[in-house]
């Protein structure tokens, strides 16, 4: 999980509009499983352009005066316009899906915050291309947090892969995930049972239940049980963990966030300044003596691969807490939300799929009973298509070069900073039908071939991560326990209901009401 990540625990009571989405709780006996028509025609290709053949035009958009510029473009991004209209009003404007602008945070923190911005599928791919754009430090966008923050190392998301430490670090993280996968279903499957009897307890006594913070936990202890064989609250962190992460995770990406607060609050203490490190100093010691005594196992490793045990658990901390923690936080509301808004329908076709393959596996969740769940892959795919959870990538022009919309050809000199929104390039309606719809149906069968759209991993479904490119090293595992979530839903319930408002980073999810499992 990468550029923008958490809500601070304050923020989840500061969110901003609210909905209700609806699911009825009637089941649909005309329709049986399965017989919903994946929706017709799902796939568009790419207009034909011959490389080369598209009209040159200028790259539209200015920078503004310096220093009011980057801050005029900062305000219209959190405050004036927020974060989609600033993009849209911008397409509209320059009649273009590439043009210049400035990117937050700017003034004090970002010494430049100019970039060329990126809004369609065929231009946004640029940003993978290794032989093109340079990715040292620009994890977090234009600036970078202090590496007080993470025990004074440029950890391995900030690596470029042209450094020897990103191959070495990267494999140690494979190494990680691979060293106690045959553990990942068991935990998954009683972390989350444990997490879904707390919620309908809750609902029961109070009429509703807060996914978030019972989710943040239940993530939390997912990952160190899994990972590490160790669970959290046999250990002096006890339940700590998630609001250090938070926290920690805040000091790093406030610049690039928005909590609600007004303007003249929040501009100057998230934008302007970094949050000074001491802030969280004693906490992260708290996370990081935890990892250490954790992960005996992927230290040793890390001896062996030549990293010291030091740089490695900081390593192993960040890609648990930030990337893999952050990454469940944001997504796993927006599946709930989305699952839950796609209506009783699909949840009937969840709930008979799910429930086949896991008697046919003689009741287990296993690998070949997941194989046998297409439409729970394809809604995983399509929620992680339509809500990516890390909006935000960057990438430097390592030369010179020239870069394609589906309109026009833009020449991009060395050492600009490319930038993409990425819900604009997964939503792009030249390769999406109904692009801002979420169907639950749209990568199934011949929608497979869609997948090389799907960019939630920093790189299209249809490749590998590897040690020589920047996609996300845990790009399977995310598919697998998102895959997990879902039949965990519709082992237990044939229905359910949420409620959700908008929050720093995503969604607020609370359930309503539940159906539990009818057969
Ligand atoms: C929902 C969960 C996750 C999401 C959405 C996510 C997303 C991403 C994205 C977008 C990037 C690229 C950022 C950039 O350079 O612009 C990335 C990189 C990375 N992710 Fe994930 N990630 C998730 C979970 C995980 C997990 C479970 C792990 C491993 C335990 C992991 C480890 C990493 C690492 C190590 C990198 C840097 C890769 C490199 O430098 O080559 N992530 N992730």
């Amino acid at each position: 999980m990468a550029s923008c990540l958490t809500v601070s625990p304050l923020l989840v009571q500061l969110q901003s509009s609210s909905k209700i989405r609806p699911c009825k709780w009637e089941r649909s006996s005309s329709t049986p499983p399965f017989a919903t028509k994946a929706s017709a025609s799902r796939t568009t290709s790419l207009p034909a352009s011959e490389p080369g053949k598209l009209p040159m035009r200028e790259i539209p958009g200015d920078y503004g005066l310096p220093f009011i510029g980057p801050i005029n473009d900062r305000h219209d991004y959190f405050y004036n316009q927020g974060t989609e209209l600033f993009f849209e009003s911008r397409v509209q404007k320059y009649n273009s899906t590439v043009f210049r602008a400035n990117m937050p945070p700017g003034p004090f923190i970002s010494s430049n915050s100019n970039v060329i911005i990126l809004l369609d599928a065929k231009s946004f791919p640029v940003l993978f291309d290794m032989t093109k754009v340079e990715k040292r430090d620009l994890f977090t966008g234009t600036y970078m947090p202090s590496t007080e923050l993470t025990g004074g190392y440029r950890i391995l998301s900030y690596l470029d892969p042209s450094e020897a430490a990103h191959e070495q670090l990267k494999r140690l993280i494979f190494f990680l995930l691979k060293y106690r996968s045959s553990h990942v279903i068991p935990e998954f499957h009683s972390t989350y049972t444990s997490l879904f009897q707390t919620l309908e307890k809750e609902l029961a006594d109070k009429g509703k239940a807060d996914f978030g913070n019972a989710n943040d936990q239940a993530a939390f202890n997912f990952l160190a049980r899994a990972f590490f064989d160790t669970n959290p609250s046999d250990t002096t962190l006890g339940s700590d963990g998630p609001t250090i992460i938070q926290k920690w995770v805040l000091l790093q990406l406030g610049p690039v966030l928005t909590l609600g607060l007004p303007k003249f609050l929040e501009d100057p203490i998230l934008h302007t300044f970094s949050l000074p490190p001491f802030l969280v100093k004693k906490d992260y010691q708290r996370l990081y003596e935890f990892f250490y005594n954790s992960s005996g196992s992927v230290l040793d490793e890390a001896v062996r691969l030549g990293i010291s045990k030091e740089e490695a658990c900081h390593n192993v901390l960040f890609a648990t807490c930030f990337n893999s923690f952050g990454g469940m936080k944001i997504l796993f509301p927006s599946m709930l939300k989305l699952i839950a808004g796609a209506g009783v329908k699909l949840h009937a076709r969840l709930a008979e799929e799910v429930r086949g393959a896991v008697k046919a596996n003689g009741g287990k969740v296993t690998m070949a009973a997941l194989e046998m769940m297409p439409l729970v892959k394809s809604v995983v795919y399509e929620a992680l298509r339509i809500e990516p959870p890390v909006r935000l990538q960057y990438g430097k022009a390592k030369r010179d070069f020239v870069i394609e919309s589906h309109e026009n050809a833009f020449s991009v000199k060395e050492g600009e900073m490319l930038f993409g929104y990425q819900p604009f390039a997964t939503k792009d309606p030249k390769i999406f039908e109904n692009a801002e719809e979420f169907l639950a149906d749209r990568f199934l069968g011949e929608g497979e071939k869609l997948l090389k759209y799907v960019l939630w991993s920093n790189g299209p479904e249809t490749e590998n991560t590897t040690l020589e490119n920047k996609q996300c090293a845990g790009k399977d595992f995310v598919v697998l326990f998102s895959r997990l979530l879902v039949v965990e839903l519709f082992l237990r319930y044939d229905t359910f209901e949420v409620e959700w408002k908008k929050s720093a980073l995503g969604a607020s999810v609370t359930l309503i009401s539940i159906k539990k499992a009818s057969f």
